[in-house]
C-alpha cells in the first residue's frame, strides 16, 4: 500500500464531510479551508486530515512518503465538464482567417468550423483518433484536471459518431481520471442534408441513438441550439428522443443568440446548459430557480473575442455556476483550467474563491460526480492538486502564466 502524508499545508481547500452538493449565491464566496493542515492518503484514499496541531502522529514510518507542503495549497483537482477532446486535427488556418477579419460564423458558412473538423475526423481511423486523444489527456491531467466530459459531434454521420464514442469508451477504460461521454450528433448540419434538415434529425433519432444505446456509448445528449445550427424545437425533439434511452441533456445554448434554449433545456431536465455568452432576464430567472448547472466557458469568449457570460449576475440571482474549458480545435484550443480560473477572475469578475468553487464542487455537479469529485473528504479517492509555494490563494488566479502545479495525486 502506498502511504502519503502531506504536512504543513498552508491551506487544505474544499475539505469536510458535510459540504453541500452545489453552491449558490454567497456560498460561492468562501472555500471550506483548514489552515496549516495535514492530509494522509493510502493508495490515494483520504484516511485522515486536520490542523497540524491535531496530527495524531505516525507510528509506523515504513513505506510512508512524507511531503512538506509549507507555503503550498492542496485542493481537489479541477473538473472539466465540457470538452471536445476527441478530434482529428487543429484548425489554426481558421484562427488566421479570424485574425484577418472573418468571424467564426462566416468561417463556418464557407465550410470551415465544425464541418471542417468532421471531414478530417471521418478520414482518420479509430486507433489514430484514440492515440491522439489519449496523448492529449495526459497533458490535460498534468494541468490539474481530475475528471473530463468529452463530446462526440465531429462525425455527423452514423459511422463517424459511433467511431468517436467508441474512442471515448476506450479512453474511459484506459484513463487515470473519470470520463463521461456525451452524444452531440446535432453539432452541425452536414452539407448533404442542407435541403432536408428533418432527414438528418431522423437519422440521428432513428439510427444513431438506438445504436449508441445498444453499445452503451453515451452518458448524456447534447445539441448545439443556435442560429444556423439547430432550433429550439429541433433541440426539444432530439432531447425527447435521448430521454427514451436514459440520456440526460447537457446542451450548447446561447453562444451567439438567445433562442429560448435555456428554459427549454431546463424543462427537459438538463443537467447543465453551457456557453451562455448571451443571456436575457428570463434565462437568468429560469436558472436561478433550477437545479440545472449554468456552465460558462471563458476560454471560448477569449479565443473568439465574443462576450463573456454574465457570471456575477447568475451568481447573484442564485444560479449554480460552473466553469469549463470547452477544449476544441475551433473555438477554444486550450484545456488549461488554471487559465480558465484566471480568465473568470479577470474578465468575468468572479472572485478567486467563486472561480475555484465553479471549477470543483459545481463542476462536479455538472458531470453528476458530486459523490466522488470536487471535494476532499474521508474515504474519497478523487484526484488532488498540490500547488507550488505561493503567498496567498488569490495568487493562483493572479499569476496567470505561472505554473502553479507541483504535483498531482491520482
Ligand atoms: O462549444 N459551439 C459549438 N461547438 C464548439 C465549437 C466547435 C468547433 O468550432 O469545432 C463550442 O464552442
Ligand atoms: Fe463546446
Amino acid at each position: 500500500m502506498r502511504k502519503q502524508f502531506i504536512k504543513n499545508i498552508k491551506g487544505l481547500l474544499q475539505v469536510g464531510e458535510d459540504l453541500p452538493d452545489v453552491l449558490r449565491k454567497e456560498q460561492m464566496q468562501t472555500l471550506a479551508t483548514i489552515d496549516n493542515a495535514f492530509l494522509a492518503l493510502e493508495d490515494n484514499e483520504v484516511v485522515a486530515y486536520g490542523p497540524m496541531d491535531e496530527w495524531p502522529g505516525i507510528t509506523d514510518w515504513r513505506d510512508v512518503e512524507v511531503i512538506d507542503a509549507s507555503n503550498c495549497y492542496v485542493l481537489p483537482a479541477f473538473i472539466d465538464s465540457h470538452t471536445h477532446t476527441v478530434f482529428a486535427a487543429s484548425r489554426e488556418e481558421e484562427f488566421v482567417d479570424r485574425i484577418k477579419g472573418l468571424s467564426y460564423e462566416e468561417i463556418a458558412a464557407k465550410g470551415g468550423g465544425i464541418l471542417n473538423s468532421a471531414k478530417k475526423l471521418n478520414a482518420l481511423s479509430e486507433d489514430a483518433l484514440y492515440e491522439a486523444a489519449a496523448a492529449r489527456i495526459e497533458k490535460i491531467i498534468a494541468c490539474g484536471t481530475g475528471a473530463l466530459e468529452i463530446k462526440s459531434g465531429y462525425g455527423l454521420c452514423t459511422e463517424g459518431e459511433l467511431k468517436m464514442l467508441r474512442v471515448i469508451k476506450r479512453l474511459k477504460a484506459s484513463s487515470k481520471i473519470a470520463i463521461k461521454a456525451t452524444f452531440l450528433g446535432a453539432h452541425a448540419l452536414p452539407t448533404e442534408f442542407k435541403a432536408n434538415r428533418a432527414a438528418y434529425i431522423d437519422l440521428l433519432i432513428h439510427e444513431m441513438l438506438p445504436l449508441i444505446a445498444k453499445e452503451e456509448l453515451a452518458d448524456y445528449i447534447d445539441v448545439f441550439c443556435e442560429r444556423n445550427y439547430f432550433s429550439t424545437e429541433e433541440m426539444e425533439r432530439i432531447l425527447d428522443a435521448g430521454a427514451i434511452y436514459g440520456l440526460k441533456p447537457k446542451v450548447h445554448v446561447n453562444q451567439f443568440s438567445v433562442l429560448g434554449g435555456v428554459p427549454a433545456a431546463i424543462s427537459k431536465g438538463a443537467i447543465s446548459v453551457d456557453h451562455l455568452e448571451e443571456l436575457d432576464q428570463h434565462d437568468i430567472a429560469a436558472l436561478a430557480n433550477s437545479t440545472c448547472v449554468a456552465t460558462l466557458l471563458p476560454g471560448c469568449s477569449h479565443f473568439l473575442s465574443i462576450p463573456y457570460g454574465a457570471a456575477t449576475s447568475l451568481i447573484d440571482a442564485g444560479a449554480i455556476v460552473a466553469l469549463a474549458s470547452d477544449f476544441n480545435p475551433g473555438s477554444s484550443p486550450s484545456y488549461n483550467l488554471m487559465q480558465v480560473l484566471s480568465l473568470a477572475c479577470i474578465k468575468m469578475k468572479m472572485t478567486p474563491e467563486a472561480a475555484i468553487n465553479a471549477l470543483t464542487i459545481n463542476a462536479a455537479a455538472a458531470m453528476e460526480l458530486q459523490e466522488t469529485h470536487g471535494r476532499i473528504a474521508l474515504g474519497r479517492k478523487s484526484p488532488l492538486i498540490l500547488t507550488n509555494e505561493m503567498p496567498s490563494l488569490a495568487y493562483l488566479a493572479y499569476a496567470y502564466t505561472e505554473n502553479h502545479i507541483q504535483r498531482i495525486f491520482n
